[in-house]
């Protein structure tokens, strides 16, 4: 990869709207999309799988240590391989989801994964999203955009995800694990979840989709222009 490296850094909470926008967003100023997240999902699953405790931080970063995650790009997403097992529907799970804090709050873990993200991004222009793309992963990222919306408005995207998904919901449980998940993530120790200072907030709430990938590719092509 001998090109120049162009990041469009997209963080923020759950439900925001964030993997939808981001992969629309790829495809139509035509980058590569890396989905962060189900990075930290899919070290996650291997953390469950291992029968390692959450609250052993020490065991979760030795599982880590051993496990290969691979992105495959998938349409307009990608599908997540863990030690060469595609796990793109199990990382979606709630057993996964509500243990996924407790993991990417390992620094070991956050270190392995951060260099992975900075590889894959060599010489490519993409689409990141995440929590700590903008402040950490790529602080001179080209682009960088932080998505925000109300926790009810969040909660019903994610709850209507998961209708739409074929999973059970229940909107007032998934309010809740959306409310605990922003604490766990925006108070952690290490790359708490925030805005960068240059990143520009963009507020969800009352957007519809289209709306939001329209403000987004005009930043890009702002920003980077025809790459
Ligand atoms: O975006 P998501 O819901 O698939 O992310 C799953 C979890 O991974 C989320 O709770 C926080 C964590 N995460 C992180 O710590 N850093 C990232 N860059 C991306 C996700």
């Amino acid at each position: 990869a001998g090109g120049t490296t162009h990041v469009v850094a997209i963080d923020g909470p759950a439900g925001t709207g964030k993997s939808s926008v981001s992969k629309l967003l790829a495809a139509k100023v035509g980058a590569s999309y890396l989905d962060t997240g189900a990075m930290y999902r899919a070290v996650t699953l291997a953390v469950l799988d291992a029968g390692v405790a959450l609250d052993d931080p020490a065991g979760i970063a030795r599982v880590v240590a051993g496990v290969d995650i691979e992105l495959v790009p998938d349409g307009d997403g990608a599908k997540v391989f863990l030690d060469g097992r595609d796990v793109s529907g199990p990382i979606r799970t709630d057993h996964v989801t509500s243990a996924v804090s407790a993991v990417s709050a390992v620094a070991e873990v956050r270190t392995k994964l951060v260099a992975l993200q900075q590889q894959n991004a060599q010489g490519r222009f993409v689409v990141v999203e995440g929590r700590d793309i903008g402040t950490v992963v790529f602080p001179e990222a080209d682009v960088k955009i932080f998505l925000t919306a109300t926790p009810e408005a969040r909660a019903e995207r994610r709850h209507k995800q998961n209708l739409a998904g074929g999973r059970d919901s229940d909107y007032d449980a998934v309010l809740a694990s959306v409310n605990r998940r922003d604490h766990l993530d925006s108070t952690r120790k290490v790359s708490p979840l925030r805005a960068a200072d240059d990143a520009t907030v963009v507020d969800t709430s009352d957007k519809t989709l289209d709306e939001v990938l329209e403000e987004l590719s005009g930043l890009v092509s702002t920003r980077i222009g025809a790459v």
